[in-house]
């Protein structure tokens, strides 16, 4: 499946300010794809929401689909090893084929800044996603919040050849 061949789409440095658009669609994204409670994107917002810092200091993308916000990227640290630290596409928009265009962009983005390894905790529901994309998980963290035992955030690591 693949996005109406009409629909413009492009990938760009995220702008000055934009972090609030970007915060909306990221909460969106995880609460409304994975179904989750409000006590949990409560819980420890300040792992999901976009900074100023994540675009002025960090290497931030999203993905536009007809001149609307439909994905982020966020790379943090230094080559040669950087983590992933957001990756989500619109939940309207996902299953068509944005999620690999924008991993194919972050993985050719952090190849060119001379990253050999990247790191990404990934939310459980998104492990296949990233499996598919070739990551390997290697572990999970031991804790999860208190509304959801047994939801752990997995840990994965991708080698850019
Ligand atoms: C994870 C996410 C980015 C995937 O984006 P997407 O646009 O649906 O992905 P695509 O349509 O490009 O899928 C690419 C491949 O991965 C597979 N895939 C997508 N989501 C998957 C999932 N949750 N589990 C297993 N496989 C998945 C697709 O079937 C497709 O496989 P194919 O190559 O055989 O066709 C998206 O679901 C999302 O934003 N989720 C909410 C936010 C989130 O949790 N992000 C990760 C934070 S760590």
């Amino acid at each position: 499946m693949t996005v109406e061949p009409a629909e413009t789409i492009i990938i760009r440095h995220a702008c000055d300010g934009e972090h609030v658009g970007l915060t909306e669609l990221v909460m969106r994204s995880v609460q409304c794809t994975w179904g989750y409670p409000d006590e949990f994107m409560n819980w420890n917002p300040e792992d999901i929401t976009i900074e100023p810092e994540h675009i002025t200091e960090m290497i931030t993308n999203v993905l536009e689909v007809d001149g609307r916000l439909a994905g982020v990227y966020v790379l943090r640290g230094e080559a040669p090893e950087m983590e992933l630290s957001r990756m989500m596409i619109a939940p309207e928009k996902t299953r068509l084929g944005l999620g690999r265009l924008l991993w194919n962009h972050m993985v050719e983005t952090a190849r060119q800044h001379g990253v050999r390894e990247l790191t990404i905790d990934s939310d459980p529901n998104a492990e296949g996603f990233y499996q598919r994309m070739g990551a390997v998980t290697i572990g999970a963290h031991d804790w999860s919040p208190p509304m959801m035992p047994g939801w752990h955030v997995k840990i994965m690591k991708y080698q850019i050849r």
